[in-house]
């Protein structure tokens, strides 16, 4: 058992991240892999929070002419279906969940209330955020940046499919430059597409750092968590 640099966080996932090779849907075996290694940070006393995305069953205004807030509260249908698939992967590991939406959907999840989450989070339990702030405009990656300054995380572990953040895009460019250090106003200024700017602006304001590392590499959250030089880090600076 490793030390802790943290004992809250908030875990943010791209839907995409659940969907594994097909790029589409849930790929099981996938979720299962993540959450075993969240199984591992609790294991380590570590309180969870986690977002998930909705991009592997619904990617936004695809049909033509689509009303924006129409194809917004059809991603955070898509957000809550993937915190349910997420919860029971955990729940077969023996890991205590629970869900909370920000839409109430009664029957299938808890709503989201404040205290009781903080409640769940001290208790061990890892609670999974759907159905985004319940507001069209905003982005999953602003969920977890809201969701972390209410449950008071002290870090946004964000999971990407590059091990970072780069200057330019690494899978177009040999020649791209990785950060190790990053501050929000850089990120914002550089537009250089971590988080939407709303959510980059929240985590700012509330001064709440950010971890930019691949997923796809076994053992990654836990090394973030101990506080392994992996993937680049953004704070105030
Ligand atoms: P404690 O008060 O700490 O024991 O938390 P708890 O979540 O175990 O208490 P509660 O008795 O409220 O919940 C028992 C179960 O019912 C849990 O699995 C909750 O996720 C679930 N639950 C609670 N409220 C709701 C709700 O509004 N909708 C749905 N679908 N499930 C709920």
């Amino acid at each position: 058992m490793g030390t802790c640099k943290f004992k809250r966080v908030m875990l943010k996932l791209s839907g995409e991240a659940l969907a594994g090779k097909n790029g589409f849907g849930i790929d099981f075996s996938v979720a299962m892999r993540i959450a075993k290694e969240i199984k591992e940070l609790v294991d380590m006393g570590v309180e969870v929070g986690a977002v998930v995305g909705g991009g592997n069953i619904w990617r936004g205004r695809e049909g033509e002419g689509m009303d924006r807030a129409t194809a917004d509260y059809m991603g955070m249908l898509a957000t809550s279906i993937n915190a349910l698939a997420l919860q029971d992967s955990l729940e077969q590991l023996g890991v205590s969940t629970r869900v909370q939406t920000a839409i109430e959907m009664k029957e299938i999840a808890e709503p989201f209330i404040r205290r009781r989450a903080m409640r769940h989070l001290e208790k061990g339990r890892v609670v999974i955020f759907g159905a985004g702030t319940g507001n069209p405009y905003f982005s999953t990656d602003t969920t977890a940046a809201l969701r972390a300054a209410e449950i008071e995380a002290e870090v946004i572990l964000l999971a990407k499919k590059v091990d970072g953040v780069y200057d330019k895009d690494p899978h177009k460019y040999n020649d791209a430059k990785k950060y190790d250090k990053l501050s929000y106003i850089e990120v914002l200024e550089k537009e250089l597409q971590v988080m939407d700017s709303t959510a980059t602006s929240l985590c700012m304001d509330n001064n709440i750092p950010i971890l930019v590392f691949a997923l796809d590499e076994d053992g990654n959250i836990k090394k973030a968590i101990q506080g392994e030089s992996i993937g680049t880090i953004i704070t105030r600076k």
